[in-house]
Formats: C-alpha cells, sequence, structure tokens
C-alpha cells in the first residue's frame, strides 16, 4: 500500500436494514429505510470517487453511473461476507448498515402455522457479527467511518463504538420521541472523529449530512490514508 494525498477514492458504503429469517415468510428486521447509504453512495460518485453499495432489502433504486457497483444482500452473515470480499479492494469504508445484532438461531423451513402453538411459542435467538469490529481489528491503515443510533447517552456511547471498533469517524443520531433518523426527514447528526473532535451539525437533509461526511472523510484520508490494492 502507498500513502497518497489526493484523490479519486474506491469506497465501500453499506445501506439499509438485514433481514433474518424466522421461517418461509417471516423475518426480523428494522426500520432503516437505506436513504443515508445510497444518498452517500450518489454524493461520493459526484465528487468522483468510486462506489461499491452493500444493501440490505430497501425500495431505492441504486446508482446506475459509471463508477458504482452494487450488490444487494439480505442477512447480516451475508453482508459480512460481501464487505469483507470487497474490502480489500476499497480505500474506505462507510458502515450506515442497521445490521441486526441477532438472528433466529434457526429458520423453520416452512411456514409456520397457527395450529403448530396453542397460546405462545419462543424464538431462539443467537448475535450476529458485529461487521464493523471485525473489521477495524485488521483495517490495515483504511479509513473507517461508522454510524451510531442512540436512545440515550448520545456523545458517550458514540465514542465508546468509535474506539471499540477502531473508527476514523463516527456519526452519531439520536431516536427521540420528537426526531427520528428513519427515512426522509432532516437529521441532527453529531459526528466525532477519532481525536475526539465533536462536531455538532444542526437539523441537515440526508443528502447535506452525506457531504459533510464526505468532506470530512476524503480530509481524513489525506491526512492518514492508505490507498488499497486494486
Ligand atoms: N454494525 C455492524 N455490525 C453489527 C451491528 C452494527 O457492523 N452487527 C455497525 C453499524 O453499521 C454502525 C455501527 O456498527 O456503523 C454501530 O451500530 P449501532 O447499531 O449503533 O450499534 P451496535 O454496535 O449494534 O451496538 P448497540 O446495539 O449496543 O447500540
Amino acid at each position: 500500500m502507498i500513502t497518497s494525498p489526493k484523490r479519486s477514492l474506491k469506497i465501500l458504503i453499506t445501506a439499509g436494514p438485514t433481514r433474518e429469517p424466522i421461517d418461509k415468510v417471516r423475518f426480523l428486521s428494522n426500520a432503516s429505510t437505506g436513504r443515508m447509504g445510497y444518498e452517500l453512495a450518489r454524493q461520493a460518485l459526484r465528487r468522483g470517487h468510486r462506489i461499491i453499495l452493500i444493501s440490505g432489502p430497501t425500495h431505492i433504486l441504486p446508482p446506475k453511473s459509471k463508477g458504482a457497483e452494487f450488490v444487494p444482500v439480505t442477512t447480516a452473515l451475508q453482508m459480512r461476507d460481501k464487505v469483507k470480499k470487497y474490502f480489500k479492494h476499497c480505500d474506505c469504508l462507510i458502515m450506515t448498515a442497521a445490521v441486526s445484532d441477532f438472528r433466529a438461531r434457526k429458520a423453520i423451513d416452512k411456514k409456520i402455522k397457527k395450529a403448530d402453538f396453542k397460546q405462545s411459542f419462543s424464538l431462539k435467538l443467537v448475535k450476529n457479527p458485529d461487521i464493523l469490529l471485525e473489521i477495524g481489528r485488521r483495517k490495515g491503515g483504511k479509513v473507517l467511518v461508522g454510524f451510531a443510533l442512540e436512545t440515550g447517552d448520545l456523545i458517550k456511547n458514540a465514542r465508546a463504538k468509535l474506539k471499540e471498533k477502531n473508527l476514523d469517524l463516527i456519526v452519531a443520531n439520536q431516536l427521540t420521541p420528537k426526531s427520528s433518523p428513519f427515512g426522509d426527514k432532516k437529521v441532527k447528526a453529531v459526528l466525532i472523529n477519532c481525536e475526539g473532535t465533536v462536531s455538532r451539525q444542526s437539523f441537515l437533509t440526508k443528502r447535506q449530512l452525506a457531504r459533510q461526511v464526505l468532506r470530512k472523510t476524503e480530509k481524513i484520508f489525506d491526512r492518514c490514508g492508505a490507498i488499497a490494492k486494486r
């Protein structure tokens, strides 16, 4: 690897939720729409970077322009495989995906019927791998950007994630009764870099936030990033 100041980066972006099957027709998931990751992909292309977008199921059309590659996945395990495969050839990973932290230990191989149980039944869940944590342990000089969603103690929890996952930047969002980072609405994020600098953003559209995140990522890259082997 060689370090380089001015660049067109190859950026790996993850987006959307993952779906963890329970049976043939049901799954565990979350409210992520994928907007943030797809907006980052679009803005990165506009800024002259190449992107690989690994996405869980969403209703958004992936970018089709030159320099864009799209990799659809469903589960957290599939996302982990693809992130590991493509990260090798990228300079930077921006992980916006809302990866499910758990999955059913064993998905049932048919539709569960009402007659199969009486009043209740138990579903055994097991932990999914933390993709970003695993990548952070072997980042090899590349730039890692994570997102954090918190319902309390935003800065403290986001800082802990930044450190634990060996990130260069974390974008922290708070879910409150009045504001949610899911969907098309404006978001009020806090950006924290690995030097501990906290930058509180005003309410921004996801496009504006994407540009802000990319500007910071490029700056970090210019300071200390390493170009990946293509
Ligand atoms: N992430 C990941 N793999 C997981 C869970 C999260 O790679 N199994 C990534 C997310 O894409 C995000 C960051 O880790 O960039 C933080 O995710 P978040 O859901 O805020 O937190 P968790 O690490 O899951 O921790 P907790 O559930 O305790 O808040």
